[in-house]
């Protein structure tokens, strides 16, 4: 492919890298990137582009329509995944991993790398700014917590501030390998707590016998933007989240969409309070922090 096709192309796909970025949070090298790539990948295709760009208006070929929906759908899934780079993920859980070593070093370069970790997490680093305020929030309200549960936990359990629930264990559930590789890091250095992460599919009831149960039941669960994900992958996945064995739970939702320049409160909204309203319990208290939203519930 010489230089001037590609710079042609690019001129062609333009308009549509604009359209792409005003929609979702991504940046426009980054679409252009990806909508280059998977334009190139079809070499027929750039052939034919190169030799008809003149006469016809390309973008409106069915072949072209077909290339723009699939690298908005390859976007949509990748920022759906909550990590923009899986690979930079990657490589900071082997760095880390390689500095920890067998003696369990844990020193401040290690503390570093986590605290890089979260950034790499979309949610968890739009909460961020807000964490402080956060967690004082929660405390507030279930004071100190020996035993947490966080279902669908993403890298929210690095930022927990553990002293200050004064917590025992901290079970972490969560599909991803990725995320469970990081806690299981995580965990080797942290000696006043034990975190205990487990890759589980919350779909899937069997999770459940897996579950360590240390006294009757959790003195708080975390359900923090998942209910909305596991009701749009699966119509009766929060029937199987009924009866967590839990005295508070905190659950909350998106303001505005992860991937999206979107407000989706009223939509996660509605199914987070029908989620309180079958599991029969009691809101003690709302509250909207940043983009997050969500409920305190007993
Ligand atoms: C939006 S993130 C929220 C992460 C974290 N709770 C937070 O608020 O920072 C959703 C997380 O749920 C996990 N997840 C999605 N579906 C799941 C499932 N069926 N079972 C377990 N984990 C799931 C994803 O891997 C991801 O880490």
């Amino acid at each position: 492919m010489i230089k001037a096709n590609e710079d042609f192309i690019k001129k062609i796909i333009m308009k549509d890298v604009e359209k792409i970025c005003a929609r979702y949070k991504i940046s426009f090298d980054e679409v252009m990137n990806k909508l280059m790539t998977n334009l190139l990948s079809d070499s027929e295709f750039v052939e034919y582009i190169s030799e008809r760009y003149d006469e016809e208006d390309i973008t409106r070929l069915k072949k072209y329509k077909d290339i723009i929906k699939k690298t908005k759908k390859q976007i949509y899934y990748e920022l759906r995944q909550y990590k923009q780079d899986r690979k930079k993920v990657i490589n900071i859980i082997e760095n880390i991993s390689r500095k920890i070593g067998k003696e369990k070093i844990c020193d401040d370069e290690v503390e570093k790398l986590f605290q890089e970790l979260l950034f790499m997490h979309t949610s968890t680093k739009e909460r961020l700014p807000w964490s402080g305020k956060f967690y004082a929030t929660i405390f507030k309200y279930t004071g100190k917590t020996r035993y947490v549960l966080d279902l669908g936990c993403g890298l929210q359990p690095i930022s927990f501030p553990y002293d200050m629930f004064g917590t025992d264990y901290y079970v972490a559930i969560d599909k991803d390998p990725i995320v469970i590789d990081a806690l299981s890091l995580f965990s080797k250095c942290r000696r006043s707590c034990k975190i205990i992460p487990l890759q589980l599919d919350l779909l899937d009831s069997y999770w459940r016998d897996h579950l360590p149960l240390y006294s009757d039941q959790y003195d708080l669960t975390f359900m923090l933007k998942i209910i909305p994900v596991l009701q749009r992958n699966n119509k009766d996945a929060l029937k199987k989240l009924s009866d967590i064995p839990s005295k508070y739970i905190v659950v909350s939702g998106n303001v505005e969409a992860l991937t999206r320049y979107e407000k989706i409160y009223y939509r996660e909204r509605r199914i987070i309070l029908k989620y309180i309203e079958n599991v029969g319990r009691e809101i003690i208290y709302e509250f909207n922090i940043g983009n997050e939203f969500g409920y305190i519930i007993r």
